[in-house]
């Protein structure tokens, strides 16, 4: 049984946004260049990652007490920028804080591939607790009937985006180890769902292994087009308003700002990042 949190909204607080490290910042990126005016809430939980080899009620327990943490510190909307605990705890987030908009990755990334997939022949490279949930099958068949799903766990890109290695041959060698074998058979595969945030940090390698046939989809853009529709009545950041990033790590901050200004050069300087526990 949850029990229930009240949460008062107002335009002038910022966004909360969470993932396990640094994948959840191409969210963030996204979301900044949609609604530059809106002030962000990062929380990387790095003491607990990876998410995706955990278990659904693990996961779960994670995803609230980040939630939690948030909305103590007070926000207007949240984002799970975290695929896994998108396919397995907005649900709970919801019963927990009603009235808060809550966005998920999952259901953008199967919007994302509904529309680009040519023929419904897709692949999702997503973590184990992703596939595992069948999240993506269920989002993109209410999207797509009939669409051939492939959902298959590519854990070691998570640890090579949070080491900040995002090309090159040893990249290039786990995605051939996890996907090789599914695009050269499925000759039909038209669209490789990226559906964990970290691994749009590995687009182009992961690219030029499917090949210039299969649409890559990124759920970053369309989670910040519904976050934009979420806050269009009457909580988007007023005209005039400066926005910002705030950063928040549950361990080793200064790792999180180092590889997160490796990998984000274009989020104009990583500002210098919090440490606090959720527990
Ligand atoms: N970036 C997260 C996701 O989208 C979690 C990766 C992990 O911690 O395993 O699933």
């Amino acid at each position: 049984m949850i029990s229930q949190v009240p949460v008062a909204k107002t335009a002038s607080l910022p966004v909360g946004i969470f993932d396990s490290g640094v994948g959840g910042l191409t969210v963030a990126a996204a979301i900044r260049q949609r609604m530059p005016r809106e002030q962000l809430l990062y929380i990387g939980d790095l003491a607990r990652q990876p998410y995706g080899t955990k278990s659904p009620q693990t996961v779960v327990r994670y995803a609230l007490k980040a939630a939690d943490f948030l909305v103590r510190r007070g926000i207007k909307a949240l984002v799970v920028a975290c695929n896994t605990a998108s396919a397995v705890a907005l649900e709970p987030i919801a019963a927990r804080f009603p009235g808060l908009p809550v966005i998920g990755v999952v259901e953008a990334g199967a919007a994302g591939a509904a529309l680009a997939s040519s023929h419904g022949r897709i692949v999702v490279a997503a973590t184990e607790g992703t596939c595992r949930s069948g999240a993506y099958e269920r989002a993109i068949a209410r999207r797509r009937a009939g669409a051939h799903v492939i959902c298959t766990p590519c854990p070691l890109f998570v640890a090579l985006a949070e080491e900040g290695l995002t090309d090159g041959p040893i990249v290039e060698a786990v995605a051939r180890h996890y996907l090789g074998p599914l695009l050269d058979h499925a000759a039909a595969t038209d669209c490789l769902v990226l559906g964990c945030t970290h691994f749009p940090l590995l687009a182009p390698a992961l690219g030029r292994l499917a090949g210039p046939d299969v649409r890559l989809v990124d759920c970053a853009e369309a989670t910040a087009g519904l976050l934009a529709e979420a806050l269009s009545s009457g909580l988007a950041a007023p005209a005039g308003a400066v926005g910002g990033l705030t950063l928040i790590a549950t361990d080793a901050p200064d790792r999180f700002a180092r590889i997160a200004s490796v990998l984000f050069p274009s989020m104009g300087g990583i500002p210098p990042v919090e440490l606090a526990d959720l527990f």
